[in-house]
């Protein structure tokens, strides 16, 4: 059975210049290399589960410009349904442009069009109610929201993925969620104030199942996974990989785990599987170039 993926939410575009050494003042520099990486919750997410055999669709939006093209044809290169990630004319998409130095050093400049459309009305919502399960981030609760509606009412499984948001974004969302995945930052913002151990972990993850989660979990990158669940208190450390960058390990464990989770694996199971697809990620330079295919990770797993 091939299983059907919904992740609605962020996409971002990273355009890195690779410099001698960072650019001070003004000037004309030249870089020695270029890279254009696609970014973003929900849509890391799409290329970790569609990588790893799902079939997978991506809502979102962005502009309608040679960044929001680009990452489109991306996704869609990694084999992702990109019929409702609209591009809105008149507006410009999310873009950093980063430059890296050869010590590593980095200046990054971000760009986010506040005015970008949040309305969602146009998105197919009953479409989710056919999935096997549905992975939604924070940047866009109009848009998520609705798909976890309609995924709720058919008895859909949905996983959000809980990083740095406003109250009311959560507010919003936990109700609908079913597994809610906090990164440390994110649960913290979620708490209101700073988590230093885990007692704070767990009075605050269980404050998310009071929300109405079945599972609140935090990932701690290479402190591995704590969770609650309807059985108590769980934890899976970080596999050890030779790690070259972890960025987007957040994001890639999102989407294996949706996809586990659609599949029908148990909990420890989607939290195993999603440890070694992030752990593998990290192995390898890029946000989504190291994201391992099914076999790899059958491999690993095997071999862990
Ligand atoms: N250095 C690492 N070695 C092995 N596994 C890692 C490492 N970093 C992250 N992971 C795996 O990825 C999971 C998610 O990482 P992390 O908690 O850093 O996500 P995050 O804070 O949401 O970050 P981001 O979204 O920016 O990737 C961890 O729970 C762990 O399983
Ligand atoms: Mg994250």
């Amino acid at each position: 059975m091939q299983c059907d993926i919904l992740c609605v939410g962020i996409s971002t575009l990273d355009r890195v210049w690779l410099v001698d050494s960072l650019p001070t003042g003004g000037g004309k520099f030249r870089a020695h290399d270029y890279l254009e990486l696609g970014g973003g919750m929900a849509a890391n997410a799409a290329v970790a589960a569609a990588r790893l055999g799902g079939r997978v669709a991506y809502w979102g939006r962005n502009g309608d410009d040679s960044a929001g093209r680009t990452m489109r044809d991306e996704l869609a290169g990694w084999g992702v349904d990109v019929a409702q990630f609209r591009l809105y004319a008149g507006h410009r998409s999310s873009v950093s442009a980063i430059f890296v130095g050869r010590d590593g050093e980095r200046t990054i400049v971000n760009y986010r069009d506040e005015s970008m459309p949040t309305d969602a009305a146009w998105l197919p919502a009953e479409r989710a109610a056919g999935c096997h399960a549905v992975h939604g981030d924070v940047r866009w609760p109009e848009g998520v929201a609705p798909a976890y509606r309609a995924a709720r009412a058919a008895g859909v499984p949905t996983v959000l993925d809980g990083e740095i948001a406003a109250p009311e974004v959560f507010a919003t969302l936990l109700p609908l969620t079913d597994h809610a995945i906090f990164s440390e930052p994110g649960l913290a913002s979620f708490a209101g104030r700073p988590i230093a151990s885990d007692a704070d972990r767990l009075a605050a993850l269980a404050a998310v199942r009071a929300q109405g989660c079945r599972v609140a979990a935090v990932t701690r990158g290479t402190q591995g996974v704590l969770w609650l669940d309807e059985h108590g208190e769980h934890h899976l450390p970080a596999y050890t990989v030779a790690v070259v960058d972890t960025t987007g390990a957040g994001d890639v464990f999102h989407g294996a785990y949706a996809l586990a989770i659609g599949e029908g694996q148990s909990v420890e199971a989607a939290m195993r599987f999603s440890s070694a697809v992030a752990a593998m990620k990290c192995a390898v330079k890029g946000g989504r170039a190291g994201i391992p295919t099914r076999v790899e990770v059958d491999g690993f797993l095997a071999n862990g």
